[in-house]
């Protein structure tokens, strides 16, 4: 029987050091199922908390022992190839373990991409997309011409948000913690590029003419949260959708209790959970037809095997990266 590899987390700690790589026979698909091989997967920060044990809470933690990969882009090999052809490349998403040679799925969940895509850069192009369409829906009201700021702005998550502002007509300052950071954004970036600071609310506002924020997006928490919140007008929205710096997110007395700003939570999975089918259909579409567009680019960093998971790990989580760590075929 063929074997192939996977990547399991049976404990918790520092991810390069719980990681494990297993060998399994390869999966046998059933009359309506796909097989795919694996091209390239992102090690998105989810991965990384997962792996940390700091994802989700309560029931939303995921059990071990897992299998890691949450998204990624494969080619049918085999199966039920008279539904999708072989050598169909195929976005994946949902499909637990996807971080193995080669995963089984049901072939009415095949999400076709067409044949000359950038394997590298559908390999990340559910997640974010998905996250920033639906961010922006679920706080307020946003109109063409609203102010939005976003920190962690050279993120891939920030890339595609800087992208859909653009296509929407928003005014979008986009915030990074380097100088580095902005220069990587310069020239690329839609939206204005400030780097964090204790004078950023009073930057932001030479950036925007003086209008305020509507949306404050943040991927940080910590103090970055508070000086985000200072950048809102009265009755605008913190959306606290990452745990990037793992600290609390402060939020000074007088913003809440004076000028009215909220503190709102974002997890796809509970956004995704109050929309309705045909919804998350036309979400899907969306995202697939932003990676179609020249709009969404994510820089790539480096490349590993499946054999060096570790190390694309550790590389994943360095401050400073220029681009995500894949693991590729
Ligand atoms: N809630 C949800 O459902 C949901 C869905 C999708 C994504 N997310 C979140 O979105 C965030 C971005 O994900 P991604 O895939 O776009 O990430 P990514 O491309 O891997 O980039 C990570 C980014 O985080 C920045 N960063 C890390 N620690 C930081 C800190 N302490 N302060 C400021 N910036 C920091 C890095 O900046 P440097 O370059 O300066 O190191 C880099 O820009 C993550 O927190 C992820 O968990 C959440």
């Amino acid at each position: 029987m063929p074997l192939m590899r996977q990547v399991v987390q049976r404990r918790t700690g520092r991810p390069a050091e719980v990681v494990e790589v297993v060998e399994v026979p390869v999966p046998t698909p059933g009359p309506d199922e796909l097989l795919v091989q694996l091209d390239a997967a992102p090690v998105n920060p989810a991965e990384l908390l997962m792996f940390e044990g700091r994802y989700g809470y309560g029931p939303s933690r995921p059990s071990l022992p897992r299998l890691a990969g949450i998204e990624g882009v494969g080619t049918v090999v085999g199966g039920a190839t008279d539904r999708v052809a072989e050598g169909t490349p195929l976005a994946l998403l949902g499909i637990p373990g996807l971080w193995s040679d080669y995963v089984v799925i049901p072939a009415r969940r095949a999400l076709v991409l067409p044949e000359d895509i950038d394997r590298q850069q559908a390999s990340m192009g559910l997640v974010n997309p998905q996250a920033v369409l639906l961010l922006l829906e679920d706080h307020v009201g946003l109109e063409p011409g609203d102010v939005v700021v976003q920190n962690a702005a050279n993120s891939a998550f920030g890339r595609v948000l800087d992208a859909i502002a653009r296509r929407r007509g928003l005014t979008l300052v986009n915030v990074v913690r380097s100088q580095a950071a902005a220069d990587a954004l310069a020239g690329v970036a839609h939206g204005a590029v400030a780097i964090d600071g204790p004078d950023l609310p009073e930057r932001f506002l030479e950036l925007t003419g003086g209008r305020p924020a509507r949306l404050a997006v943040d991927a940080v928490g910590g103090g970055s949260t508070n000086r985000l919140a200072h950048c809102l007008a009265t009755g605008g929205v913190v959306s606290l959708y990452g745990l990037l710096s793992g600290r609390p997110a402060v939020l000074d007395l007088d913003l809440v209790v004076f000028h009215g700003v909220r503190l709102e939570g974002y997890w796809t999975p509970r956004s995704m959970s109050r929309r309705r089918p045909e919804e998350i259909r036309t979400l899907f579409q969306e995202s697939l037809e932003l990676l179609r567009s020249e709009a969404f680019h994510v820089p790539v960093e480096a490349t590993y095997g499946l054999d060096d998971v570790a190390a694309a790990l550790e590389h994943a989580a360095q401050e400073g990266r220029r681009g995500k760590v894949l693991l590729t075929r």
